[in-house]
């Protein structure tokens, strides 16, 4: 096993929590003795019903459930467990007197994982739960990578669909115009550099293996991300003859990585207030320091959301996306991808939003995102070496700059 993984799975097994269920005091002291011998935190109850409690007050990692109890017996008590959804993934392991094979049967019948037979023999209880255990602990930790992969390959295909699409509209053009390569070269050149930058961002984020994702965070300056970003966006902008104003203070820096808050943060937010705004309005991004925060707003005046939209749209398993007001199609991960990031960077975000439906002279989606302040940090200097202006030759949709 990969020490990582054997480290995790050690971790794991110390802070097992195992719960007993007996209605007989003596075998759930002869277990609890047994088992807290071995490090395990133990919880005990003597009747099915105290059981279920206790369940739902603290959900254990493992229950040890005996079969022949008083008015609820340890069948009945499995079968709640396992048709509710908050519980049904508990191991559950039946206690069990050796002469009765129906009883084992009838207990795997019930979704029992495994059977310990009375009177307990010390090495077989203590094998028999660390099995149990560690299985239970491989199917969470093998379910966590897999999210974590399937979050990987997210960011892959969503957030490069927007740089790999200003290319191949560029490209397009350039069949009947050659002179777009002049006049848009620059663009496609960060285009392809931002694509180039979130595979390279993907790649360390898995070489990182076994770990929780984590991003390495500098000072980023703001204004240098948002031209990146409407530079990328530009001609989904002038499609909808959609004017960007930006209220972005030159100094402001926040706390992030670079490419995933152009790429999947700003990006994101941009492509859907272009999707839900109507054409010839604006977008709004403007950024306020607060204390130690700085605030940024990106408003858009199109159709806003209806309440139970907004309160999904950061999760993943709900479906959220509907059509843009030119017909725009979506997959509904930018926002939950979007969200990640800024967690990531320990800020917050919110969303609110007026439907066009509702009122005509109030409508739109502002997303307020809360960052830490990097401008005054002690990256600063360093910050200023690895240079922080945008490219001036860039040619960038009408922004106005700076206020506050
Ligand atoms: N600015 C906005 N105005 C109105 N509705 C919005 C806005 N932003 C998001 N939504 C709603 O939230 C949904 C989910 O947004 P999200 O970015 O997650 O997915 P999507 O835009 O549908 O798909 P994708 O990002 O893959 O193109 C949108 O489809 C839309 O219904
Ligand atoms: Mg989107």
């Amino acid at each position: 096993m990969n020490p990582n993984i054997a480290n995790q799975m050690e971790e794991h097994l110390a802070n097992a929590h195992i719960l007993l269920v007996d209605d007989n005091p003596k075998n759930l002291q002869t277990l609890a003795v047994m088992l807290s011998e071995k490090g395990y935190r133990i919880g005990m109850a003597q009747s099915g019903s105290q059981a279920l409690k206790a369940v739902e007050l603290s959900p254990p990692d493992l229950i040890l459930l005996d079969i022949m109890m008083p008015i609820m017996d340890g069948f009945e008590v499995c079968r709640m467990l396992k048709s509710s959804v908050e519980t049904q993934k508990i191991p559950v392991i039946f206690l069990t007197a050796l002469a009765d094979a129906e009883d084992v049967i009838r207990g795997l019948d019930n979704g029992a994982v495994d059977y310990i037979t009375k009177p307990f023999n010390i090495s077989e209880v203590v094998a028999r739960v660390r099995t149990q255990l560690q299985l239970k602990f491989s199917a969470e930790m093998l379910e966590q990578k897999s999210t974590e992969q399937k979050e990987l390959l997210r960011i892959l295909c969503h957030d490069l669909a927007n740089t790999v699409g200003v290319v191949k509209t560029y490209l397009s053009y350039a069949k009947h115009k050659p002179e777009i390569y002049l006049k848009r070269g620059d663009t496609m050149r960060l285009a392809v550099g931002n694509a180039l930058e979130t595979i390279e961002l993907v790649r360390k984020l898995r070489a990182l293996g076994e770990e929780k994702i984590k991003l390495a965070l500098e000072p980023v300056h703001l204004q240098t991300c948002i031209r990146d970003s409407l530079t990328i966006l530009q001609e989904q902008f002038s499609t909808k003859n959609i004017t960007p104003i930006v209220h972005v203070n030159d100094e402001a820096s926040i706390l992030a990585d670079k490419v995933s808050f152009v790429n999947s943060v700003l990006n994101n937010i941009l492509t859907n207030a272009i999707k839900f705004s109507f054409p010839d309005s604006q977008i709004i991004i403007d950024a306020e320091k607060d204390n130690d925060s700085i605030i940024i707003k990106i408003r858009d005046f199109g159709i806003g959301m209806p309440c139970h939209l907004l309160d999904k749209i950061f999760d993943i398993s709900q479906i959220t996306s509907r059509q843009g007001t030119n017909g725009e199609v979506g997959t509904g991960f930018g926002m939950p991808l979007m969200k990640k990031f800024i967690n990531a960077y320990g800020g917050t975000v919110e969303v609110s939003s007026w439907e066009k439906v509702n009122s005509e002279e109030e409508h739109g989606t502002e997303v307020k995102l809360i960052l830490k302040d990097a401008s005054n940090s002690p990256y600063s200097d360093v910050f200023e070496k690895i240079g922080t202006k945008y490219p001036s030759h860039v040619e960038i949709p009408t922004i106005e700059s700076p206020a506050k």
